[in-house]
């Protein structure tokens, strides 16, 4: 995963262009800021920063953690002046670094997908070690829409689904990407969450609770 999303830094953000997908993006581009504001804010597997970027004016601080620091460069030329108040971490988001104070506030965009279903409590329970009691979280992601998603190629026997994907460079790449239901994420988070809410948009979904 992060050797492909390393490989694929540069041409990432072509995903943001899918022509069908604007009206949706522009309307979460609105709403996801007005959940941090004047708050102190984890951005896991922030890449190329294309959340970043309408995070950074509402929020008090940000820690953007990524696994691929090549996917940083993008986002510190998209940030422009606006980098110099993200603090950018090279990290694993199974292995959350403590900060000294926690955060009251944690994203994820595109990432919750590309956890494999036995890591998605691990995964949870890591990001919760590094958030205070009533932190906001919010997952962005994929729904599966048929003639836009890329086809699922084949599946797992925990249920994981994949996606072959190629690059620019001709070079192809399996894909781990699961499209979870509603059910799913609000069991995922029964003893953990507050106030879970699933909303979706024709091509995405975002899960948002507080932390309990
Ligand atoms: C689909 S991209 C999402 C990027 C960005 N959040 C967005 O919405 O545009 C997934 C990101 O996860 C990062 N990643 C992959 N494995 C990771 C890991 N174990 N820990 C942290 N980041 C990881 C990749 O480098 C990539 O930037």
């Amino acid at each position: 995963m992060k050797d492909y999303y390393a490989a694929r830094a540069k041409e990432y953000d072509n995903i943001y262009l899918k022509p069908e997908r604007q009206e949706d993006l522009r309307e979460i581009e609105a709403w996801l800021p007005l959940k941090y504001a004047d708050r102190s804010i984890i951005e896991i597997a922030a890449g190329t920063g294309y959340w970043t970027q309408f995070l950074v004016p509402v929020v008090k601080n940000l820690v953007a953690l990524d696994a691929a620091g090549e996917t940083f460069q993008v986002a510190r030329s998209r940030l422009a002046r606006d980098a110099d108040r993200v603090q950018w971490v090279i990290a694993d988001a199974y292995d959350i670094p403590q900060p000294a104070t926690p955060y009251d506030a944690a994203f994820a965009g595109f990432w919750f997908s590309h956890v494999p279903m036995a890591r998605q409590r691990e995964f949870l329970t890591g990001l919760r070690s590094v958030l205070k009691f009533g932190a906001t979280v919010v997952l962005l992601d994929n729904l599966y829409v048929e003639g836009s998603s890329t086809p699922i190629s084949d599946f797992d026997s925990e249920g994981n689904t994949y996606q072959v994907r190629s690059l620019s460079d001709g070079s192809q790449h399996r894909v781990l990407k699961n499209f979870p239901t509603e059910t799913h994420m609000h069991e995922l988070v029964k003893d953990i969450g507050l106030n879970p809410v699933f909303k979706r948009w024709q091509y995405f979904w975002a899960f948002e609770f507080t932390l309990a």
